[in-house]
């Protein structure tokens, strides 16, 4: 196997980014560790993030890989200014997500849906500001849509009830670019389109890394997989449950993940 990048969530949602950087990146080898023994992270202090933060990193550390991804946004906001962690490349999602709104908004109203830890945080709205002071953001924490998402319950009616409440004012304002800014989110796309409309240009946090990704490589600041070779992708986890096994598999299809594995941090 391939010297691994490290990259962590606090649960199923960041899958969606292992897989976008997976598949744009087939070469790669990818260490995944998901915190679900202590999800949600979206409610808790920035303290107690923090430190199940730096436990996923040395422990990713300590699997030799050789850069680090917080794929999660939550964990993101208290990491927002660290390019590099223990002389590793360190990457989180919230520059990254900023710059590809902006890119995308033509007027620069831009909403960012998150957790409620994300949202406290205020960290999209300064990042989006400091790139462009003109720029109009609302920020709108949906806590129960990572609940919805870790039940599977995408394109349900109970999900676009929930996202109607949350998403009625941004629809209303006709605010056309809305950051998807908790990796669970991706997972109920279907339900948040059909709460704002069908047009609104959603940005995910796998495709931004993925871009982030491509520029590291292109910069000489990340050494990539050597020629030829392919990538294994190794998942796990703090606690193992069928469900979690199940989705997982679902979510990462049609990629070959290797068993899940169960570590103690
Ligand atoms: N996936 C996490 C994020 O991107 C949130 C889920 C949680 O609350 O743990 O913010």
């Amino acid at each position: 196997m391939n010297q691994p990048i490290g990259i962590f969530d606090s649960g199923l949602g960041g899958l969606t980014v292992l897989k976008a950087l997976a598949q744009k990146f087939p070469g790669e080898s990818f260490c995944y560790v998901g915190d679900i023994a202590r999800l949600p992270y979206g409610n808790k202090s920035p303290e107690t993030i923090r430190k199940y933060g730096v436990q996923i990193l040395d422990y990713l550390k300590r699997e030799n890989v050789k850069a680090l991804i917080i794929a999660c946004n939550s964990a993101s906001t208290v990491f927002l200014n660290e390019k590099h962690y223990q002389g590793l490349p360190l990457l989180n999602v919230i520059g990254p997500g900023s710059r590809a709104a902006l890119a995308k908004s033509a007027d620069k109203r831009i909403a960012v849906l998150g957790t409620s830890a994300t949202i406290r945080s205020g960290a999209y709205g300064k990042t989006l500001r400091q790139l462009d002071p003109s720029a109009m953001v609302i920020e709108r924490a949906c806590p129960l849509f990572v609940p919805l998402a870790e039940e599977g319950m995408s394109a349900d009616d109970i999900t676009l009830a929930v996202a109607r409440r949350y998403l009625q004012d941004i629809k209303d304002q006709a605010i056309a670019t809305v950051v998807l800014g908790c990796t669970h989110y991706p997972l109920l796309k279907a339900d948040i389109l059909k709460a704002l409309t069908p047009t609104t240009q959603l940005i995910e946090s796998g495709e931004v890394l993925a871009e982030e990704l491509s520029q590291l490589f292109a910069a000489g600041e990340l050494r990539p997989a050597s020629p030829g070779s392919v990538g294994e992708l190794r998942i796990k986890i703090t606690d193992l449950t069928d469900h979690f096994e199940r989705l997982a598999l679902q979510l990462m299809h049609p990629l070959s993940i290797g068993p899940l594995e169960r570590i103690v941090l």
